[in-house]
């Protein structure tokens, strides 16, 4: 597929209607694989044709659930003629392997975030993704809530004058068996960090879409409980290439947990994004905020789901139109990047500064 990229835009059907049906193998039939199962499912233009689960009884009982094709290996996942796309929803730590896999096999890849745990194999997964023109996209469902999308536009536009300031709280709470029902998270082979790299992760994505490249960071890191390897507190400032500064405190242990938080200040207003939403918004001419006119929703899905509809959608626009996703690999490489700047800095104790190689 030739990849220009279609960034920046309200991704709005030009001439409406995606006639490729898209065929979707979901790999890893866990929490999310089940998600993802039921929005594809839901979304026209697309449907599940394989599940395939290390656990064969999670793959059994999501095949049973949509009346689908239940595979025994990743390897005959990929060997499916009738598979266009994988969707990897298995442990983050997996998720190069499995795509260098796909993108060998020439089947367009959409992978849950992280794209990898390790900043080299995620090189890897974009060199193969490209060496084999594979549509490829990492799911970042934040970028596309309304607030978060017209927050974007207005920054593309200087609505706010030049960013000078941002802060981002995710103070969320998970329970001890969040981890323990789970041999992946909280460990450091598995989750390739803590609530930083899993659940920071989306509002680190969303600073260095608006923000641009992090040019230094300073962090600090905290384990509260005794069942975690990883850290499940983690703080820290962030100086950007453009000059703008921004704190960053994320949590799974702020009982009962709270509407995660984005502030962006300008030099000529501000806007305060909550749970994707616009909280608060001024600037100092009076201009309006640029909301995004998305095309309806093709189901009644529970509302969480809609932001990763948008992201399917825009993944089958994509690969109709040979263009590249809104989401793109070196971004995502980017924000692990970023997560390991946190991750050296608390260990040196001391600010890391962007490496010239990026
Ligand atoms: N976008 C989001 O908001 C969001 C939320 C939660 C999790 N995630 C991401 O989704 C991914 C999966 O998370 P989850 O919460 O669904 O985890 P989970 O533990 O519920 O599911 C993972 C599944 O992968 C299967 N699996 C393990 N090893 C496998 C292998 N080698 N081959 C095939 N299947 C294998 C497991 O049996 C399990 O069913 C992670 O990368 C995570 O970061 C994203």
């Amino acid at each position: 597929m030739g990849l220009a990229n279609s960034s920046g835009t309200t991704p709005q059907a030009e001439g409406g209607e995606i006639l490729t049906p898209t065929r979707f193998a979901i790999v890893g039939c866990g929490t999310m694989g089940m998600r993802h199962a039921e929005i594809i499912m839901g979304t026209k233009g697309a449907r599940v044709v394989v599940a395939f689960d290390t656990d064969a009884g999670r793959a059994a009982d999501l095949a049973k659930k949509l009346t689908i094709r239940q595979v025994a290996s990743y390897e005959e996942t990929l060997q499916s003629r009738d598979v266009d796309a994988v969707v990897l929803c298995t442990p983050s730590s997996l998720h190069a392997e499995y795509g260098i896999a796909a993108a060998e096999a020439h089947k367009d890849i959409v992978t849950e975030k992280p794209i990898d745990t390790d900043p080299e194999r995620a090189r890897r997964f974009i060199a193969a993704a490209e060496a084999n023109q594979v549509c490829f996209t990492i799911v970042s469902q934040n970028r596309w809530h309304d607030g978060s999308w017209a927050l974007k536009q207005a920054l593309d536009r200087q609505m706010l004058g030049r960013p000078l300031h941002a802060h981002v709280s995710v103070k969320w709470h998970r329970d001890d068996k969040y981890y323990t029902s789970s041999d992946w998270r909280g460990r450091w082979s598995g989750e390739g960090g803590g609530v930083l790299m899993n659940q920071g992760i989306h509002y680190i994505d969303l600073l260095l879409w608006y923000l641009g490249e992090v040019a230094e960071v300073e962090a600090m890191v905290a384990t509260s409980r005794g069942v975690i390897e990883t850290e499940d507190i983690g703080v820290g400032l962030l100086r950007f290439a453009n000059g703008a500064l921004s704190t960053i405190e994320v949590s799974t242990c702020a009982y009962p947990g709270f509407s995660e938080r984005l502030e962006i200040h300008g030099a000529k207003g501000s806007c305060i994004l909550e749970q994707g939403k616009i909280a608060f918004w001024k600037t100092s001419d009076g201009a309006e905020p640029p909301l995004p006119n998305w095309p309806a929703p093709s189901s009644d899905f529970p509302a969480k789901y809609i932001p990763f509809q948008r992201q399917y959608q825009d993944f089958l626009r994509a690969r109709a139109r040979g263009t590249a996703p809104v989401v793109r690999p070196e971004e995502a490489l980017r924000v692990i990047e970023t997560v390991r700047m946190f991750y050296e800095s608390a260990t040196n104790h001391a600010a890391v500064r962007l490496r010239s190689s990026r």
